[in-house]
């Protein structure tokens, strides 16, 4: 039998299974139980977590025979063929591939026939960002008033790059991203359901490192369960996996970072190459490291007892958080939020994190100077 892919393997194909979204799939079903359905529907949301998914069981629910519905029943010839792949009303197209004013017509051109199979013809097109301008008009003009038995489901990941006017036809629905929470609740669910064994610690930093999208988080799961064959997966092969930064090895590269030894700090770096761990990673690390610190400095009581209660782990970090000032946390997070959005112009990634770091260094040594020149 062909093997599918978790995340394929695992689409859901209702609506109650989408995980997240509460809200927003309460206004789709409730849309479909009222009959107040829209013309052309856009999702917008990072990659995975769930536009396609919806949107393909938005197309049983208008097109099941038992009528407009927010369950479709998954038993009728419809909603059968669609979760195969091959109802003929239901026309999946990807915009990333077919952006010219030449291959939108071509599919536009369609809409003027009826459905065949169904009570709707439906469009997806994913990507639709994608789409030339001279695409944009040419569906604008069908967007305004589309013949009723069409429905259009518009998916990005980019909103920013779709017209006003494209926007103002349709219902937007944005999908936010998945809280880790979510993703490791669900991710546990399922493995217990499918017998796979995975301790906690691991399946967290698989959802942690999931970016709010599930799909992301399926294909790192994928990932792990390869990766072994006696199906144990420990934090260390996951870590190794992902490129991620043992939290202790951030610690002490951030504490480097904050006595200024620049020495120790290439040092580190060096090591890291020979690890073979990605250095966006550690800029993102970083970043979250120093977040964390500012947060453990506004709400970490003096109290003895409080400090003595924290793990070790912990401590430490209580204790580097009395090396640094607020205001220079927030400067050290500035400087590499911005570098890592530049990183990728940097002829290497070990320059372009070098120059993230070197920017904090020489920071850090004009206040030191300055601050010897007040006194
Ligand atoms: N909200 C969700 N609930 C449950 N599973 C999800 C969800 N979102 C994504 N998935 C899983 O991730 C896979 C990919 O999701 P989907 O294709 O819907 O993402 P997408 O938002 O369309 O992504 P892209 O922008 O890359 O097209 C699904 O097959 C499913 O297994
Ligand atoms: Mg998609
Ligand atoms: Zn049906």
């Amino acid at each position: 039998m062909k093997y599918k892919i978790l995340s394929n393997q695992w689409r859901p194909q209702i609506f109650n299974h989408i995980v997240g979204h509460k809200y927003v799939i309460r206004i789709i079903k409730n849309s479909l139980d009222l009959n107040r359905i829209h013309q052309a529907w856009l999702f917008s949301g990072i990659h995975g977590t769930g536009k396609t998914t919806i949107a393909r069981i938005l197309a049983k629910s208008l097109n099941c025979k038992t009528g407009i519905t927010s369950k479709p029943c998954r038993k009728c010839s419809n909603c059968i063929s669609i979760e195969k792949g091959n109802f003929l009303d239901f026309i999946e197209l990807d915009a990333a591939s077919k952006t010219k004013i030449e291959d939108i017509r071509v599919v536009l051109d369609t809409t003027k026939y009826p459905p065949m199979e169904g009570r709707f013809k439906i469009y997806l097109i994913d990507e639709i960002q994608m789409l030339s301008k001279h695409s944009f008009n040419a569906l604008l003009k069908i967007l305004e008033e589309p013949p009723k038995y069409i429905k259009f489901i518009l998916a990005t990941t980019d909103l920013n790059k779709i017209p006003e006017t494209i926007i103002s036809r349709c219902l937007h629905i944005h999908l936010p991203y998945i809280t880790s929470n979510n993703i490791f609740n669900y991710l546990k669910k399922k493995l217990k359901k499918e017998n796979i064994k995975i301790n906690k610690k691991t399946l967290k930093i698989i959802s942690n490192s999931a970016n709010g999208s599930i799909r992301n988080a399926l294909n790192t799961l994928e990932l792990a369960i390869c990766s072994t064959k006696n199906k144990i997966i420990n934090t260390k092969k996951i870590n190794k996996l992902l490129g991620i930064f043992d939290k202790k090895k951030i610690f002490i590269l951030a504490e480097n970072i904050i006595v200024n030894n620049i020495h120790k700090i290439l040092n580190i770096l060096d090591n890291i190459e020979k690890i073979g761990i990605q250095y966006n990673n550690i800029v993102s690390s970083l970043i979250i490291f120093f977040h964390n610190l500012s947060i453990v400095k506004i709400t970490t009581s003096k109290k003895n007892y409080i400090i003595n209660n924290l793990s070790e782990y912990n401590k430490n970090i209580y204790f580097l958080s009395k090396k640094i000032s607020f205001k220079d946390i927030q400067i050290y997070c500035k400087i590499l939020i911005q570098g890592e959005k530049y990183m990728k112009y940097a002829p290497n990634p070990r320059i372009g994190i070098e120059i993230i770091l070197f920017q904090i260094y020489q920071y850090i040594k004009e206040k030191n100077i300055s601050n010897k020149i007040c006194l």
